[in-house]
């Protein structure tokens, strides 16, 4: 079949959530400790502990939003010890991850510098399966009262005078797994009660996040949405893209992986589509007026970790197949932007579907950096209808994936050949924009390159000319494996 793009120029639609590009970083591994924070006295640079490179690396990507500090961690997290002097901070066993001493140098007031440095919003998920009501209200407190209590006055003790103004709070993580285990009657009871003492202060509104469902289980989503839905701005899903389907044998290898895998991938991740319709589907019964929001908090790929590294720090490699799976999941995401609140790629540095990896003072970008690199411009920007029409690969993905925007005039279109070996010659037709000027930025590649510390730019974004205006439209000559966006201006 001929492959064409169709995009009405002339109809904007919803706004494209820029918390969509958001990331989520866990007290897992080496995503903090060496990967975001080396700590004030590391011969490796930084400012205030946080890693100068990987912060500079962020800010070019404009991330939005950053959640933290887990994941499972999360739920066993009790904030109290992790402010104050860094020698009296209570240390801890990371129990989910590794059983490795958490000596909680990194807390609080480290995380919100660290996202003053990117210049991104926080997102803080509170403890729910393991920690108090008052625990929980009493971080509200430290965050955002400016009144004279003991709390606020702990926090003006600790160098910070004004409140943060925090509005992202999450009431438990994974409640129905390592966040205890909950029924889901059980945890919208629970997250009524602890999102009841959790205040606004002055002009902050918490936006108020409820854990929701893993994969396809709209049980949870029903059961939430049914007794909880008054009191919440959003809810969660979490999916990944295991390649095996496996969560206890051999997820398969980060590198090591045949064309059956990697379409296997690909029809993995694709099901995100599915999700996103029917958790939607569920939540518009109970909120036609789509008052509540869904946030994918949790996504990305999976695999086993890289040989001869800690089980429990889930440090894996990054290639083309997962800059395609970024691509598919991030065209999913904006072409959803009416219901789809915010969206956080597990994990920011060194933990599964990372943007960033580090070894010592060491840093690289993987294709997946250079897929949100390329997707940027949507943040904010109005969605446009788009329709593809191509063949699908072995699994039943479509070859191409696509969505567009348009934000000051400007049209981006975000498009991936997911075939691996065949280039794809696609007609673009962007109505409204016949007279526009166009440039174009690609990654492309084999579907097992990455970036390694001995060459880390094998894999990078390049400019893009394999484009000629036709009567119809634009023919675009995707390469294999690739994905590009495209600029219209007019
Ligand atoms: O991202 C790794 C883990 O995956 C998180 O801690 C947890 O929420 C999920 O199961």
């Amino acid at each position: 079949m001929a492959i064409s793009i169709h995009v009405d120029g002339a109809r904007p639609g919803a706004t494209i959530s820029r918390y969509i590009y958001g990331h989520f970083s866990e007290h897992l591994g080496r995503c903090i400790y060496g990967g975001l924070f080396v700590g004030k006295d590391s011969p490796i640079p930084n400012v205030n502990g946080m890693r100068t490179d990987v912060v500079e690396a962020l800010k070019k990507l404009k991330v939005p939003v950053l959640r933290w500090p887990g994941g499972c961690f999360a739920d066993e997290y009790h904030w109290q010890d992790a402010i104050g002097p860094q020698e009296n901070r209570k240390r801890m066993v990371n129990t989910n991850w590794g059983y490795v001493v958490e000596d909680n140098s990194f807390g609080t007031h480290e995380f919100l510098e660290l996202c003053r440095q990117i210049g991104c919003e926080p997102y803080i998920n509170a403890n729910v399966g393991s920690g108090t009501v008052r625990e929980m209200a009493e971080w509200v407190e430290y965050l955002n009262s400016d009144g004279d209590s003991s709390v606020v006055r702990e926090r003006w003790a600790n160098g910070q005078k004004e409140p943060w103004g925090v509005r992202f709070f999450g009431v438990g993580n994974e409640s129905w797994g390592c966040g205890g285990n909950m029924r889901p009657e059980f945890y919208a009871d629970m997250y009524l009660k602890y999102q009841t003492y959790c205040r606004d202060y002055g002009d902050n509104k918490l936006f108020r996040i409820a854990c929701g469902p893993s994969e396809d289980d709209l049980e949870w989503t029903e059961t939430l949405m049914k007794n909880a839905r008054k009191h919440l701005d959003a809810l969660t899903l979490h999916f990944y893209t295991v390649p095996t389907g496996s969560w206890k044998g051999s997820k398969g290898s980060a590198t090591k992986f045949d064309t059956d895998m990697y379409y296997t991938t690909l029809t993995r991740a694709n099901r995100m589509e599915k999700l996103v319709t029917d958790h939607l589907a569920v939540m518009d019964r109970y909120d036609p007026e789509h008052k509540v929001g869904l946030i994918v908090d949790e996504w990305g790929t999976w695999y086993d970790v890289e040989p001869g590294t800690n089980p429990g720090f889930l440090y894996q490699q990054n290639t083309m197949r997962d800059a395609m799976v970024a691509a598919l999941n991030l065209n999913i995401f904006n072409n959803h932007a009416d219901r789809i609140t915010m969206a956080n790629i597990a994990q920011m540095v060194n933990v599964l579907q990372s943007v960033i990896l580090t070894d010592g003072d060491q840093m690289l970008l993987t294709p997946t950096y250079h897929v949100f690199d390329l997707y940027k411009a949507h943040m904010d920007a109005q969605l446009l209808p788009s329709a593809v029409f191509c063949d699908e690969l072995q699994g039943g993905v479509k070859q191409v994936t696509a969505s567009a925007s348009v934000k000051d005039g400007v049209i981006t279109v975000t498009a991936a050949n997911l075939h691996p070996t065949e280039a794809a010659e696609v007609l673009l037709d962007v109505a409204g924009a016949e007279n526009a000027q166009v440039t174009a930025r690609i990654l492309s590649g084999d579907m097992h390159d990455c970036n390694t510390f001995e060459q880390k730019d094998a894999v990078t974004i390049r400019d893009f000319t394999d484009i000629r205006k036709t009567e119809r439209g634009l023919v675009v000559t995707l390469p294999a494996c690739a994905v590009a966006e495209i600029t219209l201006r007019a």
